[in-house]
């Protein structure tokens, strides 16, 4: 279980920014937990604060990974222990190839034992196989991690690193921004599979477009950092026809 607890968080700015407020939320194995809010929310902030991002400050509460306090590790440590985020928007690595970058991670996982090494060729395989049903390109794998990749290309790429890692909770935000329609299926279709082999997601989005095809479990609704409503399913299709007006949000439309 991942588990949140009254998470307040500050951002380092000029000064400390306050961020989000006493957030509480947790995901199971299997789960699916999805996060919706309006722009500028705090959704990102909460990913990040989860994943361990330099930039976000933990001013109270606490997060706890199957029991264990894990608030203030390192997010390598995180990230050994089962947890992968996805980002909103992935960053270029120049110099380093997505294949590299996932044997590195994999033998990383395997541990020091040379018994647990998968061979290269044998990843290599895997990757390819995978690749082929996210529909990304074999040759993205030797390219330059999101060097030159297309919006949608990134998040596939994005989601193609989780499911090769197989952690144990994705913190995916917005894996489904950007993707054309079969694109939007596919990611769901490779996220909903992950979820029945027991993985845990914590899934930012704006549309409840994607949660046709991953049902969630819970869905969160964050306004000004604040948890304001958790329900099921129905939350996300109530937000698509009506927006955030009835949590006091204020449309901007410029004409003013
Ligand atoms: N470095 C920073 N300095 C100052 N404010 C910041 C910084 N980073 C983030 N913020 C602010 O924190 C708030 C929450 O941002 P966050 O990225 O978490 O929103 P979000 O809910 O993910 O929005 P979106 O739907 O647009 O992705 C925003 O008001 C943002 O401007
Ligand atoms: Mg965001």
């Amino acid at each position: 279980m991942l588990e949140v607890k009254n998470l307040t968080v500050g951002i380092k700015a000029d000064k400390i920014k306050n961020v989000l407020y006493n957030v509480s939320l947790s995901v199971a194995p299997g789960e699916v937990h999805a996060i919706m809010g309006p722009n500028g929310s705090g959704k990102t902030s909460l990913l990040y604060s989860i994943m361990g991002h330099p930039r976000y400050v933990i001013l109270n509460g606490k997060i706890f990974l199957d029991g264990e306090d894990i608030t203030f590790l390192p997010p390598e440590e995180k990230s050994l222990r089962g947890l992968f985020i996805s980002f909103q928007h992935p960053v270029e690595v120049e110099g380093v190839r997505l294949s590299t970058l996932l044997i590195a991670a994999k033998n990383k996982r395997a541990g020091e034992s040379d018994l647990l090494k998968i061979s290269d060729v044998r990843m290599i395989r895997d990757m390819r196989q995978l690749a082929a049903r996210i529909g990304l390109k074999a040759e993205f794998l030797r390219r330059d991690v999101n060097v030159g990749f297309s919006g949608g290309e990134r998040k596939r790429s994005e989601l193609f690193q989780a499911l090769y890692l197989k952690p144990k909770y994705m913190l995916l935000d917005e894996p489904d921004t950007g993707l054309d329609v079969d694109g939007v299926k596919v990611i769901a279709e490779s996220i909903s599979s992950a979820v029945s082999e027991g993985v845990g997601v914590l899934l930012v989005t704006h549309y409840a477009r994607i949660l046709n095809y991953v049902r969630p479990d819970r869905v969160s609704v964050i306004v000004n950092g604040r948890i304001v409503e958790t329900g099921g399913p129905e939350l996300a299709q109530l937000i698509d026809r009506e927006g955030y007006s009835k949590y006091g949000v204020v449309e901007v439309d410029g004409s003013g």
